[in-house]
């Protein structure tokens, strides 16, 4: 079998229904799958849930309910919130299912008989919603965790340990041979200080918490819920499974997406992890920014959580991907603004991209009665030929994870092409310069066929319904509905 492009988001934790947060980081993972299948390349595209450890214990037993029921809930969620928002994946994997957690075991007995997991005792300052021991130096003032800004508390229990110190050698030179996997580039110097520092030996297992997949041969641990959910990379490829054939197509993955919090556990644990199985590392794990809502970070207690379904009704799929993903370079943190959201709309979907398409369709039902004429002689500029050298440049954008490149340029290029047209004023050309406008008309209508393939990976919807207008299936050209119908919005933002 071939090599699969394997890309990977985070497993989310199931404590809470996902967010605008937890959309961004699938719904990149599915652009950039959409991208690559585009390209003829064969994908593999997972996603899925984090189900143990002591959150969700604490989340099920405070709701009333069975840890199993209340996952089950939490999990119904997400799935519906990826066929909402048209997320392609091929597989869904679920830290709680028997594919999971039997190889899991068997990694930790085998990781046990080999020396890099022993028993010790385990002290220190605990985050629970991090399901993570901090250094004292890298908590915020007041003893507090920096990412969710609470008091952490001090653990005390026997714990087997991963011997994490036995690779800072080899993760260092690692990076060094391999300087795209801590990707974008501008995130490798803060791990590689952090790897240089010195590494200590990981806990991996718990006695406090019931709610996880038991330690094969010590049943009073169960495993320690990073060590286990990281390892859902490589169970949902078939590692250990009975046919070697697919996890050999798949592995090693070539993009893993991670929120900038859970870097470091992604790019020193993780590959620690596979050195100690003596697997391949992944190809880049890439680390983008976050979301904050109106100025503020999204949190329970403030209530500021951004629901991508509100968000979907209120402007549709199609502008709600393309917002996401033109607002904010990837990489960087942003400011998820619902003014942001309307002013795009209106500029950029309903008037450049939409009205671009409803002039040309329209054009050519007045003028050539649907149909395009053969392929005109070439004697006036051909602006496909032109347009279609900038291809090259959005594809290394995409390439490189850059969508706000990418998107800049098509729409650069969209500006161009409605500037073309009022320059080139078909509706006073026809009168008197018949092939001409023909000439004119099928060179935009190609030059949008062009645009519809580019936007395909962010607005698959819009891209379709381009596609249907511009006669791609052998059909007539039409002017249809309107892709981003104009919209007025309330001057005053109420709700975030
Ligand atoms: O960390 N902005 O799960 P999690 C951008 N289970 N991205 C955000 C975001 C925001 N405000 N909020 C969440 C876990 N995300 C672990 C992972 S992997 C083996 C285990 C996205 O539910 C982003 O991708 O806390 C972030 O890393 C992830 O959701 C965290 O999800
Ligand atoms: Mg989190």
């Amino acid at each position: 079998m071939p090599k699969v492009f394997y890309i990977t988001t985070p497993l989310y934790y199931v404590n809470a229904a996902p967010h605008i947060g937890h959309a961004y980081t699938t719904l990149a993972a599915d652009i950039l799958a959409r991208h690559k299948k585009r390209k003829g390349q064969s994908v593999f595209f997972l996603t899925g849930t984090d189900e143990h450890g002591a959150n969700i214990e604490k989340i099920a037993s405070q709701a009333k309910v069975a840890q199993t029921e209340w996952v089950d809930r939490v999990v119904g969620q997400f799935k519906n919130m990826w066929a909402e928002l048209g997320i392609e994946y091929d597989d869904f994997i679920r830290t709680t299912e028997d594919r999971h957690t039997r190889r899991v075991q068997e990694i930790f007995e085998r990781l046990h008989k080999q020396g890099d997991i022993t028993l010790g005792t385990y002290e220190g300052l605990y985050c629970l919603p991090c399901e993570n021991y901090w250094d004292p130096g890298d908590l915020a003032p007041g003893n507090k965790c920096p990412v969710h800004d609470r008091p952490v508390e001090t653990v005390r229990e026997a714990s087997y340990f991963f011997k994490l110190s036995k690779y800072q050698a080899p993760l260092l030179e690692y990076y060094a041979a391999h300087p795209e996997f801590l990707a974008p580039p501008r995130r490798a110097k803060e791990i590689i200080n952090f790897v240089q520092a010195g590494l200590r030996d990981l806990s991996v297992s718990r006695t406090q918490v019931r709610w996880g997949i038991p330690v094969p041969f010590d049943s009073k641990h169960t495993i320690y819920v990073w060590f286990d959910a990281l390892l859902n990379y490589i169970t949902a490829a078939g590692y250990g499974a009975a046919e070697p054939e697919r996890f050999r197509a798949l592995w090693p993955a070539d993009v893993q997406l991670v929120g900038k919090e859970i870097y470091r556990f992604h790019t020193v644990i993780w590959p620690a992890m596979l050195m100690a199985l003596g697997e391949s590392l992944p190809a880049s794990v890439y680390a983008h920014g976050w979301w904050t809502v109106e100025g503020e970070k999204m949190s329970k207690s403030k209530g500021n959580f951004v629901d991508p379904l509100e968000m979907k009704r209120a402007y549709g799929l199609d502008a709600l991907r393309y917002f996401l993903f033109r607002e904010v370079s990837f990489g960087e943190d942003g400011n998820f603004s619902q003014r942001a959201l309307q002013k795009r709309y209106n500029a950029e979907l309903a008037n450049d991209l939409g009205n671009l398409l409803s002039r040309v369709t329209q054009m050519v039902e007045k003028y050539l009665g649907g149909r395009l004429p053969p392929q005109p002689s070439m004697k006036s500029p051909f602006l496909y030929a032109e347009i279609a050298k900038e291809h090259k440049a959005i594809d290394a954008a995409m390439e490189r994870l850059a969508f706000d490149q990418a998107l800049n340029k098509i729409w650069e290029i969209i500006g161009r092409l409605n500037q073309h047209i009022n320059d080139q004023a078909p509706w006073a050309k026809i009168k008197t310069d018949r092939e001409g406008t023909e000439f004119l008309l099928f060179d935009l209508v190609w030059c949008l066929r062009m645009l519809a393939g580019w936007i395909a990976p962010f607005m698959p919807e819009s891209a379709s319904k381009m596609e249907a207008q511009l006669g791609c299936g052998g059909g007539p050209v039409f002017k249809g509905e309107a892709l981003f119908p104009r919209k007025v919005f309330e001057s005053a933002e109420s709700r975030a």
